[in-house]
């Protein structure tokens, strides 16, 4: 097999990104550049990502990325061997930004076209930056998503366990938000944290102990935010407190369905060596999740990956290296990938909750 130099385009959400990827004869991956434009600043005022604003923001930008990602890998157009573009799951109005844009650079310069789930990205990408090839544990932590996964190959996914109600990083964003913090939270609830007392307050452990994998983290939200209303107005202690025991609780709820999953891995796996426990997603930054999750990988024979900070967040080398690894299958898509809002990398995987919590809100993909 030839080696593959892939363009990658990323406009699923509020990150617009575009990187250069190369993977070569053994099937190694090389991140020749990766431009990434957070909208922040655009979002900041209304806490959240805004649909409409967030795809015009990646409209206006993302030729200019293109331009410079070429340009960091001194490369023309001529001298790539396709372009990967996200085509789900996201806001549509992102997508179809990055979807046109990639359809028209692979028609002018005659490169294949390969759709990239956005969620497959994050899977893969600790193959570009360790060397990490499946099978592996994938713990998938990010402001939409919260899933454990078992990544048997390129394409190949069985999902453990997902969220009932809130992402993680969707927790830690409502989190700061009740507590006045800015967005996006997860940062800010760290760094306050770090003053707190991880004890002051006694959070619930939503879903502790129970067999199936699964998250749910809307109840600790609200319980962040009955404690807070009881002890109105917060000092900067208070605020620091809250946080730390909120951390505390996340943690906590983290080692035990992870713990979980280590189990469900090796006997659906068969694997009693040393399998590798993935991190991806914007909430692996977390100092303390990750020290956690070390700790447990330790003492379960795990070896722990998370990849570097820049690349666990949303870019686009994670989806040019996804759709280099299509490619090499041989894999291309038409003129005619449209944008999925949603797109599950297990659509056969069932929400198997116990009975008396069957009909609450439905998870996400
Ligand atoms: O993967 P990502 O950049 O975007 C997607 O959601 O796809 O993840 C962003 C999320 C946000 O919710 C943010 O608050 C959270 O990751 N996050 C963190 C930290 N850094 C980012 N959560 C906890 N601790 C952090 N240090
Ligand atoms: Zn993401």
């Amino acid at each position: 097999m030839k080696d593959l130099t892939i363009l990658g385009i990323e406009s699923s959400c509020d990150e617009t990104a575009a990187a250069v990827v190369r993977r070569d004869e053994a099937g190694r991956g090389h991140l020749l550049s990766n431009i990434i434009h957070t909208q922040l600043e655009e979002h900041k005022a209304f806490g959240g990502v805004v649909p409409e604003i967030a795809a015009r923001a990646h409209v206006e930008i993302l030729d200019i990325l293109i331009e410079q990602a070429m340009k960091d890998a001194a490369l023309s157009f001529g001298a790539l061997d396709g372009i990967a573009v996200t085509s789900g799951p996201g806001l549509v109005g992102g997508l179809m930004s990055g979807l046109m844009t990639a359809k028209a650079i692979a028609l002018v310069h005659d490169l294949p076209l390969v759709g990239v789930n956005h969620l497959e990205g994050h899977a893969l990408t600790p193959g570009l930056t360790d060397n990490v090839q499946p099978p592996y544990l994938l713990l998938l932590v990010s402001g939409g998503h919260t899933q454990i996964l078992i990544v048997k190959d390129v394409g190949s996914f069985e999902r453990l366990g997902t969220t009932i109600d809130d992402a993680l990083g969707e927790a830690f964003d409502k989190t700061a938000k009740l507590l006045g913090l800015d967005y996006p939270g997860g940062p800010q609830v760290e760094k306050w944290a770090k003053n707190g007392d991880p004890k002051r307050f006694a959070f619930p452990r939503p879903l502790k102990g129970r067999p199936e994998p699964h998250f749910s983290y809307s109840g600790l939200k609200t319980a962040v935010r009955r404690a807070a209303k009881e002890i109105e107005p917060l000092s900067d202690q208070d605020v620091s407190d809250l946080c730390a025991s909120f951390e505390a609780a996340v943690v906590d709820t983290i080692k035990d369905r992870v713990a979980i999953a280590m189990r469900l891995y090796r006997e659906k796996m068969q694997d009693n060596g040393q399998p590798a426990l993935v991190v991806a997603g914007g909430v692996a930054a977390n100092q303390k999740i990750s020290q956690a999750l070390q700790k447990l990988c330790d003492s379960n024979n795990f070896s722990l990956s998370v990849p570097p900070q820049q690349l666990c967040t949303d870019n686009a080398a994670m989806i040019a290296w996804a759709g280099a690894q299509r490619l090499a299958r041989g894999e291309r898509d038409g003129f005619g990938l449209a944008a999925k809002a949603r797109w599950p990398l297990d659509p056969d995987a069932k929400l198997a909750l116990p009975s008396n919590m069957q009909g609450r809100k439905g998870a996400k993909a």
